[in-house]
């Protein structure tokens, strides 16, 4: 038998039956999930949602129906920004779906070290160069373009259907979008960044994520960072930003919170940045290792 909110048209009702169907299903914020989903189907910012049921208005049958087609995705589990297409960042929104990994809250905090020096280096030089490195949907990038007036912007992606994400959010924004592996990109601009940042892929092969979100639709090339700690991508990431950074440049890395020792001892183990320090997320997390590129080169 049919549950008896799909036949009903009341917002209220049909946001409390998705709410209770999404939380059954382990959705973690389930509310949140039917709100942002019916404003989706109505063509409405969210906070239409709240006012609609405040005064319990009828929903159409028509984008009733559609609504409860995108509850049942969610209730499998489909990623809301999947469903909806498209996942807020900072200021922006990028377009993202099968393919791309879906930015993360916590990766603002890393944009946010990286625009920050950005915004320094163009009030002290005029302009700045900024690379971001494993750039998925182009999230961290386009957020430096947007808040930085003055930043050249480069971004590299790896993977054909993530680099396509990232072409079509890029489109028009004036950053140089690569489409090649970060470890050897950009030779051209060896010793002129002023910051690279990145996001990479760190998650050791062994420590397959719970959330069906993330195990079964972000792609294994923007999870695991191979190696049997998980930092074989970031390490070569990390000889890239040695490369491409100058003297005094910054480099700024995301890591899971369990790897912040381990990666202060990877750059530190470059031997070409000053002594690497790490800074928390907005929830207090350890999950980014900052250097600043040494002055005095120890290899050259
Ligand atoms: C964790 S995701 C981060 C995406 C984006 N920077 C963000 O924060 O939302 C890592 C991205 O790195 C890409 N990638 C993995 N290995 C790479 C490599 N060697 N060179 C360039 N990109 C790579 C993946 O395809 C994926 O898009």
């Amino acid at each position: 038998m049919t549950d008896a909110p799909s036949t009903t048209t009341r917002s209220r009702a049909l946001v409390d039956a998705a709410t209770g169907r999404l939380g059954a299903a382990g959705v973690a914020s389930p509310r949140a999930d039917a709100h942002l989903l019916l404003a989706h189907v109505l063509g409405v910012p969210r906070g239409e949602v709240a006012a609609l049921l405040v005064l319990d208005r009828e929903i159409p049958g028509a984008a009733a129906a559609a609504f409860e087609s995108l509850v049942t995705r969610r209730e499998r589990r489909e990623p809301l920004q999947h469903l909806t297409g498209s996942a807020p960042f900072r200021h922006v929104e990028l377009a993202v779906g099968p393919g791309v990994f879906v930015p993360r809250p916590e990766t603002e905090a890393v944009a946010q070290v990286a625009i920050d020096e950005a915004r320094r280096v163009v009030a002290e030089r005029g302009g700045a160069v900024v690379v971001d490195l494993c750039t998925g949907s182009g999230a961290i990038a386009l957020s430096i373009a947007t808040e930085v007036p003055g930043a050249r912007v480069h971004a590299v992606e790896l993977d054909a259907a993530a680099h396509e994400w990232a072409a079509r959010n890029l489109a028009g924004s004036g950053i140089g979008l690569v489409r090649g592996d970060a470890r050897t990109a950009l030779r051209d601009l060896d010793d002129v960044v002023d910051v690279v940042v990145s996001n990479p892929p760190y998650v050791p092969s062994d420590a397959v994520p719970r959330d069906p979100e993330v195990a079964d639709h972000d792609p294994a090339v923007a999870l695991y960072g191979l190696g049997p700690d998980g930092l074989e991508v970031p390490r070569g990431i990390t000889a890239a930003a040695v490369r491409l950074l100058r003297d005094g440049g910054l480099y700024v890395m995301e890591h899971a919170e369990v790897q912040d020792a381990a990666a202060r001892a990877m750059v530190d183990a470059c031997g070409a940045f000053d002594q690497a320090t790490t800074r928390s997320d907005l929830t207090g997390r350890p999950r980014m290792v900052v250097a600043r590129r040494r002055r005095a080169r120890v290899e050259d």
